[in-house]
């Protein structure tokens, strides 16, 4: 398929990162995600992903994130199956077509609008998908979106693009757009604000995080009291830790003896509202 890209600005381009990562997850015989249309979109363009220098501890924490976000979005939809599904900053995710939601689901994909026109050109059509290019952070995108459902809204690898400011607002928008709802996205502490800053998987992002990071989950509590935390996913303490090689295996499941050294990893945070 011949499909030429834009230019896309730095953060934008911050969607092959992921997009990669799961594709170079499905290449393995037993994947974390198996996120096989990430893999075609990624042999389909011939994308260089050794450009990111990926090792396997960043490719499973990729993976792995959005199977739990995955799960807690698929749990929601089997619950509501007549919502609206919103994910947010969704790059070239294949969220939608990997969890197959039931077909009163309307679903949404948000991001940039140079980014929805390249989505709209490789990311499988569905009859109850659309995408919104627009950004978050702005005021008017949430009109389009029906108001008078619950709303499952999903965020993987967003959040650190935001500034404090910008993603509470955007919490409050969301919470007060819809009747009622549930919100999951990875978050990052202080310290992982600072790994992400320092880690060479995430080097070609490092320059755009603005995110000052959230130590305490119930943080998010404070800024909008609609919003209660169902559960923080502290990801060493995941079963599929065991099947990491021997060497991250154990360090994961040093790190899980701690509440506070989880927390320097990655973390699914999930709130309803
Ligand atoms: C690391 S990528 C993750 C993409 C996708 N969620 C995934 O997991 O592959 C971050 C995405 O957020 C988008 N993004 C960042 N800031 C945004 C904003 N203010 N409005 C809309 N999209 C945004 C970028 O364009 C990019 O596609």
């Amino acid at each position: 398929m011949a499909i030429t890209l834009p230019a896309f600005t730095p953060l934008e381009d911050s969607l092959w990162l992921t997009l990669c990562c799961r594709a170079l997850d499905n290449r393995r015989s037993h994947p974390i995600l198996g996120d096989t249309v990430a893999d075609q979109i990624v042999r389909t363009l011939d994308y260089d992903y050794r450009r990111f220098h990926v090792d396997t501890n960043f490719i499973n924490n990729v993976a792995l994130r959005a199977k739990k976000l995955d799960e807690v979005s698929a749990g929601f939809l089997a619950r509501n199956p007549v919502a609206i599904g919103l994910d947010l900053g969704a790059g070239l995710d294949t969220r939608m077509v990997r969890l197959g939601p039931p077909p009163g689901v309307d679903w949404y994909d948000v991001d940039f609008p140079a980014v929805a026109t390249v989505r709209e050109s490789l990311v499988p059509a569905h009859p109850n998908a659309r995408v919104i290019g627009a950004d978050v952070t702005e005021k008017d995108w949430l009109e389009a979106i029906p108001a008078d459902r619950p709303a499952l809204i999903v965020a993987d690898g967003l959040m650190g693009f935001l500034t404090q400011e910008e993603l509470a607002s955007l919490l409050d928008r969301i919470v007060s757009h819809f009747p009622s709802g549930e919100l999951v996205f990875n978050s990052y502490t202080k310290f992982a604000v600072w790994a992400a800053r320092h880690a060479p998987g995430s080097k070609s992002v490092a320059d755009l995080i603005k995110f000052p990071g959230i130590d305490d989950p119930r943080e998010f509590e404070r800024w909008n009291p609609k919003l209660k935390l169902v559960k923080e996913i502290l990801l060493s303490r995941e079963p599929e830790i065991a099947e990491f090689p021997p060497l991250l295996r154990l360090y994961y499941k040093l790190q899980s003896l701690s509440t506070s050294w989880s927390r320097k990893g990655t973390i699914i945070l999930h709130y309803r509202f």
